[in-house]
């Protein structure tokens, strides 16, 4: 309609969490990676994107290293994290609106663990997604053959692979619509997809990149370093 702001694109990176599985001793978004924090990395790729209005960085409210880590980072900072993904998110999406985001203002949720983000596969995503009835995010099909492990590690069943992919981030949804379903889902969701497909909707699957990994065991860092280095930190 004329006269109608268009919808904006705000991103929104979950960074409360402890990272428990990477055994760094400390949160993992800290842990300094080709001379920077892996939070530093997935920002700048962020602030990188012309398209996005801006960032949006979730803390837990006890975070005191935020500022002297990533001084002049570029993006919106708010210490309003919980005690899950989900509740993080939903604290950020809060953030927005404060912020004068509304309901129909485009929210792509990305990981801080996802530090290889390419400005391109967010661009991507965006076009993939800006005209969609209900969102999408980036994803990869997976090539493994799939396993189901039982307790004593030991194989239980192979899994279908033809159907299947790798969820990853930013996932891309309509604040309205993303903070609906994840209000319904609660602290389950462990992504914002499948709070809207428990809704009864079927997002976009974007493929993306292998190298778009969630730096989540010890040796992970190494890996990241050594991709971070071959790209260069620079070009972002
Ligand atoms: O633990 P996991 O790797 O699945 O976390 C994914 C993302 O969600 C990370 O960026 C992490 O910091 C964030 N998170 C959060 N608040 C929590 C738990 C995780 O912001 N309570």
């Amino acid at each position: 309609m004329p006269g109608m702001t268009p919808p904006r694109f705000f991103a929104l990176v979950p960074a409360a969490g402890v990272g428990e599985r990477s055994g760094a001793g400390q949160p993992k978004q800290y842990v300094e990676i080709a001379g920077r924090p892996m939070l530093a990395h997935t920002l700048a790729a962020l602030v990188a994107v012309p398209r996005l209005s801006q960032t949006l960085v979730v803390l837990s409210p006890s975070d005191d290293r935020f500022e002297a880590a990533l001084p002049d980072c570029g993006a919106w900072v708010a210490r309003v994290g919980g005690a899950s993904r989900a509740e993080s998110v939903l604290g950020g999406l809060a953030e927005l609106r404060r912020r004068g985001a509304g309901d129909d203002d485009w929210v792509l949720v990305h990981d801080a663990a996802r530090c290889l983000l390419q400005p391109a596969w967010v661009d991507a995503l965006i076009d993939a997604c800006q005209h969609d009835a209900v969102g999408g995010l980036l994803a990869q099909p997976v090539a493994d053959t799939l396993k189901a492990g039982g307790a004593d590690g030991r194989v239980s069943a192979t899994v279908d692979r033809r159907d299947k992919w790798a969820a990853q981030t930013p996932q891309m949804f309509r604040l309205g619509l993303v903070e609906r379903a994840l209000l319904a889902l609660g602290a389950a969701a462990t992504d914002e997809a499948s709070a809207v497909e428990a809704l009864g909707l079927a997002p976009r699957l974007v493929r993306a990149s292998m190298a778009n990994f969630k730096v989540t065991w010890p040796e992970d860092f190494e890996l990241a370093q050594r991709w971070l280095y071959q790209v260069g930190p620079s070009s972002r």
